[in-house]
């Protein structure tokens, strides 16, 4: 019987049938499988679907731009070649703190699936960040060290994202698990809203989940930057530095400031069941983020803080900061912040609260 004699066949056969499909071969022989991958997705931007089934050598900027209801099947592995040479340079910049990009994707409506793996070939990097030691912000970024993320998504609307894996990246990952030798940010979420991360686990060195502003182009100084409407459910982190946290930087009055210095709030956000164990600060707001202590009191961060909620954070803290487990510190006044069911255990004495500018200690309960 042909498959689309019957309404149910029709759906799902012929539906899939309808979408051009373009399938990535593998050049191979050293060859750089770039520019299929970009030719690809070009053919296939809108209504299509890209399938990613090898292994493919990358060795050219990944540009995907403009895609429209498309479907990427990733279920194969897209290597980055380990070139510091050739990739600083041509790799995609993307303004946040100069980081740049192997592969920025943009457009709507796409999905992106096939338990596949995106590897950056980290190693050279990590390498080479530790022999120069080089510790500019957000990896130093220049045209001749610019250590890119492995896939960027950006510009683009209703994007789902899953069962895919990042290894290896020389610097943050924009979706990732399982990261080895010096990695850093798992999820960063910048400029983006409505966005939802689930059953993700994170084995890395820097932030797991990263909530970077909103601003448009531009971060520096007199910018205005907004992290608003936040819920965090459901999450345990083992041996980290930092648990639930708001970090801000602080009031630079430099113009020409990446690290401070603009003006904006954080509000709405709620960590709730979230678990520490063998965590450094497992509460912490912090609005001198980077800066010096001087500097913060005499340029205070000038972004505001409010109606922030800790909801039953437990567990333990690793001890790095004695008995403190819990540390609030807001640079003009915090308001409506509240701390419930805490339960943090330091690994001896009974668990200190610090807290400093919280509009009412009474509402956050922790510091009585
Ligand atoms: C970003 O790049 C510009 C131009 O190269 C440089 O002046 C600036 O210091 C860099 N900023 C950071 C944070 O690396
Ligand atoms: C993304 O959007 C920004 C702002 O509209 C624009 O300047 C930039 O060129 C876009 N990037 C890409 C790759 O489309
Ligand atoms: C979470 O991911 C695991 C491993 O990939 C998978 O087996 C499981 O079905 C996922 N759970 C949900 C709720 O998506
Ligand atoms: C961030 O978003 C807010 C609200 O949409 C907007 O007012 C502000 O201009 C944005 N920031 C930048 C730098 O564009
Ligand atoms: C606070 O944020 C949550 C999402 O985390 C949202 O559902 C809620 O409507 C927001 N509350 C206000 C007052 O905007
Ligand atoms: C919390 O996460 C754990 C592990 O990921 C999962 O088993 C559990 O069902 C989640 N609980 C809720 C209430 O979502
Ligand atoms: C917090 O924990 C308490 C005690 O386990 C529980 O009754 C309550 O429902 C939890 N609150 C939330 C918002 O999950």
């Amino acid at each position: 019987m042909h498959p689309c004699s019957t309404l149910v066949a029709l759906a799902f056969a012929c539906g899939a049938a309808a979408r051009l499909t373009c399938t990535v071969p593998h050049v191979g022989a050293g060859h750089d499988d770039g520019p299929a991958i970009n030719a690809a997705f070009q053919r296939c931007a809108k209504s299509g679907r890209v399938v990613l089934d090898q292994y493919y050598s990358v060795d050219s900027l990944l540009l995907t731009t403009g895609l429209d209801d498309v479907e990427v099947e990733l279920s194969g592995t897209v290597q980055y070649t380990p070139d510091i040479a050739k990739w600083s340079p041509q790799s995609y910049y993307l303004t946040y703190q100069n980081s740049t990009t192997f592969w920025f994707l943009s457009g709507n409506n796409i999905h992106i699936y096939g338990g596949g793996t995106i590897d950056g070939n980290g190693q050279v990097w990590y390498d080479a960040l530790a022999s120069s030691n080089n510790k500019a912000t957000a990896g130093a970024s220049t045209l001749s060290f610019a250590r890119p993320i492995p896939l960027t998504i950006g510009n683009s609307t209703n994007v789902v994202v899953e069962n895919l894996f990042q290894i290896a990246s020389p610097n943050w990952v924009s979706i990732t698990l399982s990261s080895l030798s010096y990695t850093h940010d798992g999820w960063d979420i910048y400029r983006s809203s409505q966005v939802t991360i689930t059953n993700s686990t994170i084995n890395n060195d820097d932030d797991c989940v990263s909530l970077k502003p909103n601003s448009t182009d531009v971060v520096y100084a007199g910018d205005t930057d907004i992290v608003a409407d936040v819920t965090v459910r459901n999450v345990t982190m083992r041996d980290a530095q930092n648990g639930a946290r708001i970090k801000v930087f602080g009031g630079s009055p430099d113009p020409d400031s990446t690290a401070g210095g603009g003006v904006g709030f954080v509000r709405n956000v709620t960590f709730v069941d979230f678990t520490v164990v063998n965590v450094d600060n497992p509460i912490v707001v912090d609005q001198c983020y980077m800066t010096a202590a001087a500097t913060c009191a005499e340029f205070p961060s000038t972004l505001t803080i409010s109606d922030v909620h800790f909801i039953n954070v437990t567990g333990t803290s690793s001890g790095k900061e004695k008995q403190v487990v819990v540390d609030i510190e807001c640079s003009a006044e915090c308001a409506d912040i509240t701390a419930t069911g805490t339960d943090i255990q330091p690994p001896s004495g009974s668990a200190e609260y610090v807290c400093a500018n919280v509009a009412s200690t009474d509402e956050v309960r922790v510091c009585f």
